[in-house]
């Protein structure tokens, strides 16, 4: 077995096995937090096989100790893998704790004392109980995981907080009324319940419990005694703590689950009062409140996006950008038979940019720095001299390439009729992109000379 145990490679900390270990072994704890004080309070067992489980969470258990020898760890940043490092690390940690938690005085009573009551078994296994708070390591770990969504792993965690906390008063509570003589059926006025099996004392102290520790209080079970009385003292005022724990608790969970949206309105609030400051007209209010609403509606939040994606590393920003843009590669027909790499090379250099209803995007006569292509919403490219509208721009044309390839001024004026999804090109990327890729740049000139013909 031991030589069996030498010869496992180093698991990293963080790998998927050892998640899933580690939640086997918070499955483990946590079935002996539940079992050990109801075992001992009710003196009852909740299942037939109690032994056979016990024994199987016990040797989970112990094959975990043998496996902390094998996982490594990091220290100042640093990945140790060396198994000498890991098992001097791991005796000095949570070794000593972890032995004695396994240690296995159940198994000694029920071979020598096979009269022995579940109360006593219950009280051999009270050791188990030390890696109870190992369970919040692995929850902090999980948490800290990048896979794991941190509002599920906090909600599920104050969960068992609160359930656990629950279960152990409401076993205190009935060895409490089992110590000072006030069996399950006193507690009940009127004395009309009969609370003769463990299921149902089980659900009367959890009832007890429950309505105590959240303050509701009916009244109905009541302690019967001073240590009683002094009892419910303490699990009002543990209660009380509870309560406003569990709700600090989910109001930060609820907070952070929709965190984007908090931004957005961080930045909205923001947007109003510069807006209030300066005294904006009514209008113009309207109109930028309106563009902020269509940027919610359908983007959420772009600036925020485009911040993370500029520190990923080359290629998996090109992915990234691919999948983002896929919908203007599917739409704009001079991408549709690229080839893989123009695109790659292409999507990396556009510029997202949302423009509100009868804006102009371009100006007939002046100087053309970049090209579009509309990705959603309608323009039209008109002369403001004549009047004459030369076209609709919809999703999948392009517009704005004239004035880059023969570096002139701007041949027509572009303005939004509806809000405009578009990405912008700028001079220097699409004289690159032009140069690099023969085949676009034909594509793009015979357009354009099909535009100017329609023009003149
Ligand atoms: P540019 O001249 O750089 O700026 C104005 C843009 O309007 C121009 O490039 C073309 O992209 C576009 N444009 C000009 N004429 C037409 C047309 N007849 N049909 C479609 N688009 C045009």
């Amino acid at each position: 077995m031991l030589s069996f145990f030498s010869r496992i490679p180093s698991f990293h900390p963080e790998s998927r096995l050892l998640i899933i270990w580690e939640a086997l072994i918070v499955l483990v704890t946590l079935y002996n937090c539940f079992t050990i004080p109801f075992r001992i309070a009710f003196n009852a067992t909740i299942y037939k096989n109690w032994f056979l489980l016990d024994n199987l969470a016990d040797l989970i258990l112990i094959i975990d100790i043998f496996l902390r020898f094998h996982i490594s760890y990091t220290k100042e940043g640093e990945l140790i893998k060396d198994k000498a490092e890991i098992s001097i690390h791991y005796r000095k940690t949570d070794f000593k704790s972890n032995l004695i938690a396994s240690l296995p005085l159940d198994i000694f009573v029920y071979l020598f004392l096979p009269q022995a009551s579940l109360i006593l078994m219950g009280l051999c296994r009270i050791p188990r109980l030390l890696r109870f708070p190992q369970c919040f390591l692995i929850f902090r770990k999980w948490d800290n995981n990048v896979y794991f969504n941190s509002g599920v792993v906090r909600m599920f965690e104050l969960f068992i907080i609160v359930f656990l906390i629950d279960h152990w008063v409401a076993c205190l509570w009935f060895f409490i009324g089992n110590l000072t003589g006030q069996s399950g059926e006193s507690w009940l006025q009127g004395d009309n319940l009969h609370l003769e099996n463990t299921t149902t004392q089980y659900l009367y102290s959890l009832y007890w419990s429950i309505t105590t520790l959240t303050t509701v209080g009916y009244g109905d079970i009541t302690p019967q005694n001073n240590i009683e009385l002094i009892f419910t003292f303490m699990v009002m005022f543990l209660g009380v703590s509870l309560y406003a724990f569990v709700i600090g608790n989910v109001v930060a969970v609820i907070s952070n689950l929709d965190a984007s949206k908090n931004r957005f309105r961080d930045k909205l609030g923001q947007v109003q009062a510069y807006m209030w400051e300066r005294k904006i007209p009514p209008s113009l209010q309207k109109n930028i409140l309106d563009y902020y609403q269509y940027m919610w509606e359908y983007n959420r939040d772009v600036t925020l996006d485009f911040y993370f994606l500029d520190e990923l590393p080359h290629s998996i920003k090109t992915r990234v950008y691919c999948y983002l843009y896929q919908e203007l590669l599917e739409k704009v027909p001079i991408f549709q038979d690229a080839e893989p790499c123009f695109i790659e090379d292409l999507v990396i250099k556009l510029k997202p940019r949302i423009l509100p209803p009868h804006d102009y995007v371009i100006r007939e006569d002046q100087m053309g720095h970049e090209m579009y292509f509309v990705k959603r919403g309608q323009l039209q490219a008109f002369s403001e001299k004549t009047g004459k509208v030369y076209s609709l721009l919809v999703a999948g044309s392009f517009f704005g390439e004239i004035a880059l390839l023969y570096d002139s001024r701007r041949t027509a004026s572009v303005k939004t009729l509806t809000y405009c999804e578009l990405f912008v090109l700028y001079k220097e990327d699409f004289d690159k992109v032009l140069n690099n890729y023969p085949q676009f740049s034909e594509k793009v000139k015979k357009i354009a000379d099909q535009r100017h013909q329609v023009r003149e």
